[in-house]
């Protein structure tokens, strides 16, 4: 008796509607990435290179570190480009300070004074204006054939990243290369994050390119930055706008697996640096989708799927979420309170939570894009 009841209530619950839209806007919302992962590691992630490279190529190199406020780690990046395995006379490196007020600028000159082998030049804006009018200050004093910016918190743990970012800038068809990033001794959330889009920007960059890039390293062709307008204003990830416009060229941008780079993590405010990264990540594909027309169709496809996962496919969730507990709460659905608590139970495990998490960041980082880009944003203490 109580059995068919209880099955009656949740049959007539199944033709709920707001509970079927909810169940349709979730299942797209974790099949679309999940269906784009697979075929991404299944599909292009063992695609050969097709890139003709030549490992004895030894162009001159700039590397561009724009700073604000790095006293506590420009001697360190200083020295990690200095050990890196390529010929001495063939690096400059240039530090582009915007006012820093904690002796950053001093730090250099005097890290420069104790390397007189090694060319530094330091750059320094009178007033702060931004990571990208950082970088667009110190390209028009580059003098290398391969521009390479770099953060002051980014570690080149290997030292021959130098030769390997050239390595693959040797082939006449790649115009800018990234770099993988693993977060520096932090386990857990960053980590899981971080796995699952490194095998993303792999599998594009072996489909043809990938629209995202790092400012821990990316590198670019100099007469192809020139060609775009050097680096762009009014973003938060100039690198990839950059990389972006020169991909509109007809060259790849890519990300090698073989270029890995640590990056500190902030110790606080965790959750604003995520939703301020999400925010340049969001503006960033807006502006990309401006070049969609020049892309051949494959690299289409991978832009207009990254600009729906991190415009569009959040919402879904969201939505569902809603409409879950609407219907659980005024409708008195018992099949979606059951739904609703699946979304609770499933918590425990980290890939999901962290998903989840990624989703409202998203979310987040859109709504503040409304009011305020963060183009100059507030330091973080990290380790
Ligand atoms: N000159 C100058 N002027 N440098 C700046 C400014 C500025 O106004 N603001 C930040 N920087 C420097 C920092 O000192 C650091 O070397 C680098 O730019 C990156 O800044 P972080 O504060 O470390 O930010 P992040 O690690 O979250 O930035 C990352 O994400 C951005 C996209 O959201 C980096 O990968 C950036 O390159 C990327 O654009
Ligand atoms: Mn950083």
């Amino acid at each position: 008796m109580i059995e068919s009841w209880i099955l009656n209530e949740l049959f007539q619950d199944l033709t709920d509607p707001f509970l079927i839209m909810a169940l349709v806007l979730v299942v797209i919302h974790f099949g679309t990435p999940l269906a784009y992962y697979w075929y991404a590691k299944t599909q292009w992630l063992p695609k050969p290179w097709n890139i003709r490279v030549d490992g004895n190529y030894r162009p001159k190199v700039t590397v561009i570190v724009p700073t604000y406020n790095e006293a506590g780690f420009i001697e360190k990046k200083l020295d990690n480009v200095y050990q890196q395995d390529y010929p001495r006379d063939k690096v400059e490196v240039i530090v582009v300070d915007s006012a820093s007020n904690d002796g950053t600028p001093e730090k250099v000159k005097q890290w420069s004074m104790k390397h007189p082998d090694f060319h530094v030049k330091l750059v320094q804006e009178p007033v702060r204006r931004g990571m990208a009018h950082a970088l667009r200050t110190g390209f028009s004093y580059v003098k290398g054939d391969v521009v390479v910016i770099t953060d002051a918190d980014a570690i080149w743990e290997d030292p021959d990243t130098l030769k390997e970012v050239v390595k693959w800038l040797s082939c006449k068809g790649v115009g800018a290369v990234s770099c993988i990033k693993v977060p520096y001794r932090s386990k857990g959330f960053e980590e899981t994050y971080r796995q699952y889009y490194n095998v993303l920007r792999v599998a594009e960059s072996r489909a043809w390119s990938t629209p995202i890039f790092h400012g821990e390293l990316s590198a670019f062709k100099k007469e192809f930055l020139e060609k775009v307008g050097g680096f762009p204003l009014g973003v938060g990830s100039a690198e990839s706008l950059a990389a972006m416009k020169i991909a509109a060229l007809g060259y790849r941008a890519i990300t090698p697996d073989t270029i890995t780079v640590s990056e500190l993590i902030p110790q606080s405010n965790y959750v604003w640096w995520r939703i301020r990264r999400a925010q340049h990540l969001i503006l960033h594909l807006v502006k990309t989708l401006r070049y969609l027309k020049h892309y051949n169709s494959s690299f289409k496809q991978v832009v207009l799927m990254e600009a729906y996962f991190h415009l569009i496919n959040s919402w879904l969730f969201i939505t569902g979420a809603v409409l879950l507990l609407y219907a659980t709460l005024a409708l008195r659905s018992i099949l979606s309170s059951i739904f609703l608590a699946l979304g609770l139970v499933l918590l425990p495990i980290r890939s999901y939570r962290v998903w989840v998490t990624n989703q409202l960041f998203l979310v987040v980082a859109q709504l503040r894009n409304l009011w305020r880009k963060e183009l100059v944003w507030s330091k973080q203490r990290k380790l």
